[in-house]
Order: C-alpha cells, then structure tokens, then sequence
C-alpha cells in the first residue's frame, strides 16, 4: 500500500501564510516594483502578496520540475523564455513552496540573466530546509522533515494521481472497488481526505482518463 506523508492545506491557512510572508517582506524594508509569480505554484501566493503589499505589477514565469504529485521529474525547464525589460526594477520573485529548490533557482537565474532586474529577491510560504538548495530571502514556514502539502490549487490534480496511483498498484490483486473502499484506500495511503465533490470529480476524471469504468455501483480498473 502506498504511503506518503501529506497536510491538506486550506485556502484560510493559504490567506494566513501569505499574509505572514507579506509581514516578513514588509519588516525587511524591500520595496518590490514587480512580483513575479512563479507558475504555476506561485499564482495564488503571489497574487496575495501583491495585494497585501500593495503591488500593482505582477508577471510570471512557468519553471517546472515536478511533473507528478509527489514523485520527482527529470529537470527543471523554462517553458516559455520570452523577454520583458525589467531594467531598474526591484523584483519580488514569489513561489508556494522550496522544496529541492530546482524550480526557483532556475527561474532566478534566467530572469537575472534574461530580464536583468536591478534587484531581485525570492520568497516563498514555505521552505523545505533539509532538502532545499537554497534558502530564500523571504519565507513564512520553515519545514523540518519533507512532507506533500496538497494545496487547494492542486486538489483536483493530486487526488487523481494518487486514487489513480492506489489503483494501478493494486490492480494485480483486485480490480473491482466501491467509492467507499477507494475513499478508504485513499485515506489509508494519505492520511487525508478531499471531500467528496473533489473526490467524486477525481474518479470522474479517472473514468475520462480511460483508467476507470464505471458499473452501477461499481468501479473497475481497466486493463490496458
Ligand atoms: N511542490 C514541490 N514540492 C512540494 C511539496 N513537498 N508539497 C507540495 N507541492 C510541492
């Protein structure tokens, strides 16, 4: 059976974190013309941060690592480098999480090289210190041993990958489950439960997905 340590986190606590981190920025004197979000985990925090700070400008900058909740892809890549003048600018990059650190070192190193900012300083709710290749200037939550946050912006994604996860392991040894059992299963391999509409639209989707069939009452894992 699956196991991984995960915190469900609220959209209350997320509104409480990025008003913690905008306090932080605001005790350091930083003054950032332009936050910049990076996507997609950074979309939400950073746009809190704009308003708790009063920003008007805000971009952002796709850098992605982790392809698949909770399991590590290849490598960090910029998916679209396209140019923007940030000359004399004091940037406020922003993420949700540094984790390895892959992600946001990569997005700093181009946008410093790229759209050469006059200042540039990283901040993010929270920091996964034993593992994280860099310490960023701002932070709201230091974390001290790795877990998977399951963010409300990911809910939807995560629950998929880990019911279709539990599945697909299981598969072998039966293939025929009710929503109860999965939702059991689920909250066996997570240690946290989405709610049932999150939950429901998950094996709604794994049924799209080709994953799932659906009979009466019953879910089947397709063989493929
Ligand atoms: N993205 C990268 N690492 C993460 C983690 N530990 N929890 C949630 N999202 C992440």
């Amino acid at each position: 059976m699956v196991k991984v340590s995960t915190k469900l986190v609220t959209w209350d606590e997320i509104v409480e974190w990025s008003m913690g981190l905008a306090r932080v920025i605001k005790e350091s004197s930083f003054k950032p013309d332009v936050v910049v979000a990076v996507s997609r985990g950074g979309y939400v925090p950073a746009r809190l941060i704009c308003d708790f700070l009063l920003v008007e400008n805000l971009v952002s900058i796709q850098s992605q690592h982790w392809t698949e909740a909770a399991k590590v892809a290849e490598r960090a890549i910029i998916k679209f480098p396209y140019t923007l003048d940030l000359s004399g600018q004091r940037v406020l990059l922003v993420d949700d999480i540094i984790d390895t650190g892959d992600t946001v070192i990569l997005a700093r190193d181009f946008i410093l090289s790229e759209w050469k900012p006059a200042e540039l300083r990283v901040a993010a709710l929270q920091w996964i210190s034993p593992v994280a290749k860099i310490k960023p200037d701002f932070y709201y939550i230091e974390v001290k041993e790795w877990i998977w946050f399951q963010y409300p912006w990911t809910r939807h994604e995560d629950t998929v990958q880990f019911v279709r996860r539990i599945l697909l392991e299981e598969k072998e040894r039966r293939r025929e489950w009710t929503y109860d059992e999965i939702r059991a299963a689920f909250e066996e391999s997570y240690g946290i439960f989405v709610g049932d509409a999150y939950f429901r639209l998950a094996l709604e989707t794994l049924v799209e997905l080709g994953v799932l069939e659906r009979r009466g009452d019953v879910y089947v894992v397709r063989v493929t």
